[in-house]
């Protein structure tokens, strides 16, 4: 996908937003290291015409690299996967099945993920597809769908986040960037990230909390170091 092309017509999605009125009472901006520095970085180095995020949530990273874009001035897209059904946790850690605020039983995040684009007005940039990320990895191979950056923030167990980079690197642009949530912070994460960078035979690029990998051998970056911040560990579990 280059500048100024539009995913919706590639894979022939409607504009999700068309007819949609703002509804205020759903607008809830929960994210987890939704504003990362890295993604401007990886954005300003990349150029994307297409970013592809799995893992979206209510959709605080996808508004802020949309916002990223707009702020460089480039034409790109984020198609936002997900199933906007939760992950493991929200099962099996006690309480935390409310958080997807399910009506009759059925989760309803996409309806808050809605607002926030809409509140945030990046109802232009952000294309929603509502699909598990095997399925839509599988697919989007299918229609040789590629993009320069891609952030994986689904699944935080071990097997199911090695799956997902595993599925999402051959739509990766060879001048592309993978950004990996929740590297250094989550262990089961950070294996994941390290047994693919081995697999793959690229290193990794990681400050707290986000990881860097590279597609082409030949890029690679300087990470500055800073005077240590209060960093406050967050408890397992709660993304
Ligand atoms: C940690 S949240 C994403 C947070 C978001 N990137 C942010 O910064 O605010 C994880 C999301 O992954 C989604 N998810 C988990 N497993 C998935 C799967 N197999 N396919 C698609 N989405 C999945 C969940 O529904 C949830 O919305």
């Amino acid at each position: 996908m280059t500048q100024g092309s539009d995913i919706r017509e590639v894979l022939g999605l409607g504009d999700a937003f068309a007819g949609y009125e703002l509804d205020a009472t759903r607008i809830d901006q929960q994210g987890w290291n939704s504003t990362h520095e890295f993604f401007r970085n990886v954005i300003a180095v990349a150029k994307p015409g297409l970013i592809i995020e799995l893992g979206v949530w209510k959709g605080m990273s996808a508004i802020h690299m949309a916002g990223v874009m707009k702020s460089l001035k480039l034409q790109g897209q984020v198609l936002a996967i997900d199933t906007w059904l939760g992950s493991s946790n929200h099962l099996s850690t006690a309480g935390r099945r409310a958080e997807l605020s399910p009506r009759h039983g059925y989760p309803t995040v996409y309806e808050t993920f809605l607002a926030n684009v809409v509140k945030a007005g990046h109802q232009d940039m952000i294309v929603p597809l509502a699909m598990d990320g095997a399925s839509a990895a599988i697919a989007l191979g299918r229609m040789k769908v590629k993009a320069q950056v891609i952030h994986i923030d689904a699944s935080h167990e071990y097997a199911p986040c090695l799956t997902d980079l595993r599925a999402y690197w051959p739509l990766l642009a060879d001048d592309g960037i993978l950004l990996a949530d929740d590297y250094g912070t989550w262990p089961s994460v950070s294996r994941a990230v390290c047994t693919f960078a081995a697999e793959v035979d690229r290193p990794v690029f990681a400050s707290m909390t986000k990881a860097i990998i590279p597609k082409s051998p030949n890029m690679g970056f300087t990470m500055t170091f800073k005077e240590p911040a209060r960093y406050k560990r967050t408890a397992l579990n709660q993304t």
